[in-house]
Parts: C-alpha cells; sequence; structure tokens
C-alpha cells in the first residue's frame, strides 16, 4: 500500500474519515497530537507494526505507545491500579504516558511492546488525534513521526519531509501546541519518571503527594530498548543456524525451513510481524534450545537481529 508521497488529508470529517479507513486496513497515518505527530498504526495488527519500524528505519524494536480514545478503552488493553486511576483522572486526555501491565488477551501485537509484559497507553489531547481513534475503532500504536534519530516533527510538513514515500498519509492539524512528547511514567508498580516530558513532573507528584522514583540504570530514558527486562526466551538461543542440530528447534527464514518460518517469502516485514509469537511458540515447544537461520542485516532485518542477539546474549541464572 506504499504511495509515492504522502497523502495530506484536511482536518476535516473527510480527512478523518479517510485516515481512519486507513488505519483499519493496516496502512500508516501521521496524525497530530498535542505533544508531537506520530506515527500510527492499528496497533491490534502485526504486520501495520513492523511497517513503523521499517518507516522510521529503526534499527531496534523500542516499544511503542499506544493511544487511546478514552479510558474504556485503555481499560480494556491495561490494568489500572488506583495510583494509576488517580493519574489519568487527573491528567488525561493530556501529554502523560502511563506503562502499566499488559492485559493478557487485549489483542495487542507483540511487537508494539517488544514482548514486554507491560504497555504504555496515553489518551492524547488534541481535537484531531481524538476523532482519528474514535472513529477508527482501533488502538493506535505511534512512535513520533521522524525518520530514526531525527527530530520528532510538530507540523505536517515536517513529516513530509521525514517519511516521503514510506507511509500512506498525513492528517494534517498545523502546529502541535506542547511540541514536546509526553512525560513517561511507570507503574509497575513503583510510580517511576522514565521519560521527562509535556508534562511537568512536579504536577505529577503533587497528584501523587509523593516523588516519582527516578529510572535507574545506564539506558538513556529515551532508550528502553535497551531496557534488560526486554522479553528473553526461557530456551538457549543459537543464531546464523544452517539446520538444527540435535536437540534444537529452527525458526526458519526464506527457504531455510525451520518447525516456523519467519517469512517463507524472505519478507522482512512479515519476518518482523511473526517474530515475538513464534520465539514465544518454540519457547513453549519447550525443547528448550532455539536455532535461528540467518537473517539478512538490512532494512528490519537489522532490527530482528538486534533482537536476537538480545535474546542470544549470556543471562544471569
Ligand atoms: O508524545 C509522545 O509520547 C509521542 C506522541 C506521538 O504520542 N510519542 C512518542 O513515542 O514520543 P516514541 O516512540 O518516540 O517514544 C516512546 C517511548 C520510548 O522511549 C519507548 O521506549 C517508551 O516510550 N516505552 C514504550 N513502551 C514501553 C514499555 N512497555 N516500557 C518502558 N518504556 C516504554
Ligand atoms: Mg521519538
Amino acid at each position: 500500500m506504499s504511495l509515492a508521497r504522502p497523502i495530506l488529508l484536511p482536518p476535516d470529517e473527510a480527512g478523518i474519515a479517510r485516515a481512519a479507513e486507513i488505519l483499519r486496513e493496516g496502512g500508516l497515518v501521521a496524525f497530530p497530537t498535542e505533544t508531537v505527530y506520530g506515527l500510527g498504526a492499528d496497533a491490534t495488527n502485526d504486520t501495520a507494526v513492523a511497517r513503523i519500524f521499517e518507516a522510521k528505519g529503526r534499527p531496534r524494536f523500542n516499544p511503542l505507545i499506544v493511544h487511546v480514545a478514552d479510558r474504556a478503552a485503555a481499560e480494556t488493553i491495561a490494568e489500572f491500579g488506583d495510583t494509576a486511576r488517580r493519574l489519568a483522572d487527573a491528567f488525561w486526555p493530556g501529554p502523560l504516558t502511563l506503562v502499566l501491565p499488559l492485559k493478557p488477551g487485549a489483542g495487542i501485537s507483540p511487537l508494539v511492546s517488544a514482548g514486554l509484559d507491560s504497555v504504555a497507553i496515553r489518551m492524547p489531547d488534541h481535537p484531531l488525534a481524538r476523532k482519528l481513534l474514535s472513529t477508527s475503532g482501533r488502538p493506535v500504536a505511534a512512535p513520533s513521526a521522524n525518520p530514526s534519530g531525527k527530530l520528532s516533527p510538530t507540523a505536517a510538513a515536517h513529516v513530509v519531509e521525514g517519511l516521503d514515500g514510506r507511509i500512506e498519509a498525513v492528517l494534517d492539524g498545523g502546529t502541535c501546541p506542547v511540541g514536546l512528547e509526553s512525560t513517561i511514567v511507570g507503574l509497575l508498580p513503583e510510580p517511576t519518571l522514565l521519560r521527562p516530558g509535556g508534562l511537568p513532573a512536579e504536577a505529577i507528584e503533587k497528584c501523587l503527594g509523593a516523588p516519582l522514583a527516578q529510572h535507574q540504570g545506564s539506558d538513556t530514558p529515551n532508550a528502553p530498548g535497551q531496557l534488560a527486562s526486554h522479553y528473553a526466551p526461557d530456551a538457549l538461543m543459537r543464531l546464523d543456524a544452517e539446520k538444527a542440530q540435535e536437540g534444537e528447534v529452527l525458526l526458519g527464514f526464506g527457504a531455510l525451513e525451520g518447525a516456523l518460518n519467519l517469512s517463507a517469502s524472505g519478507d522482512l516485514v512479515e519476518a518482523a510481524a511473526n517474530l515475538f509469537h513464534h520465539l514465544r511458540a518454540l519457547d513453549s515447544m519447550g525443547t528448550g534450545r532455539i536455532a535461528v537461520a540467518p537473517i539478512p542485516d538490512h532494512g528490519l532485518g537489522r532490527a530482528i537481529n538486534d533482537r536476537l542477539r538480545r535474546a542470544a546474549a549470556p543471562r544471569d541464572g
């Protein structure tokens, strides 16, 4: 469904209807929020979410924020405890993202949360974003709508400049009022500031009546792709395998068939969409050893290989 140029959709009923339709068909639509433009895809569609990473040229699968129209939608996806409810009551809709336990069976693609059992979720405060979310009827996964490593876009023209030829459409909502990404607070369960952003941490602390814990570790908050908590299979992993050895199950790619194949046709978007599903499925077969066929190290293959290397890295215990 790729187009030479993204269509600029007008900020009216017809534009919103078309943007919602593209999302439901598995396409990518950039849309304005009060913080920055997001690059949206149906969060329940593995292939659509894989295409986000392809479009951004992200070398790794950082987990994405799920955007919802209302609290009811949010509560079907994430577990809300008392603290989460209090923060959502106070600051939603608005530039606050909550990282909460993911509800099993919520239907969110595992690629959205990089296989984690948590999910980042927010209700944006922008009339077009809210209308788009309610019209599409889908939770929408959206990172900032810029190529990896570039500045977050705060106008439709920035999006076109960066993602020309890689996405279906941009819903043109003018300039984003906040101009800075959302503040991210983790509640797993201790309230922790994961990323400072458009909502001042002081306002959150005032609402909680307690200071936020600060994100510890060597990672910068913007690179939780490196968080040690990422899903790793229980099985030992061997990469670049030409075939399974005794006691291994092979995760195939292209012509190299295995117990499961990431993509028989060698399509890296399809492979990314299948990655976490297949790893979990092979893991649950209980052989304890997974061999993985070589994956080309370009485009989405780089993100897949990054993820596989992390999964294969030596671990404690
Ligand atoms: O304002 C914003 O937040 C914008 C608009 C589009 O909503 N979005 C945005 O997304 O800034 P992105 O992908 O550029 O940043 C999302 C951040 C990343 O640092 C990611 O690692 C973190 O959220 N994140 C997502 N899910 C997470 C999780 N389960 N645990 C920890 N961090 C998570
Ligand atoms: Mg970003």
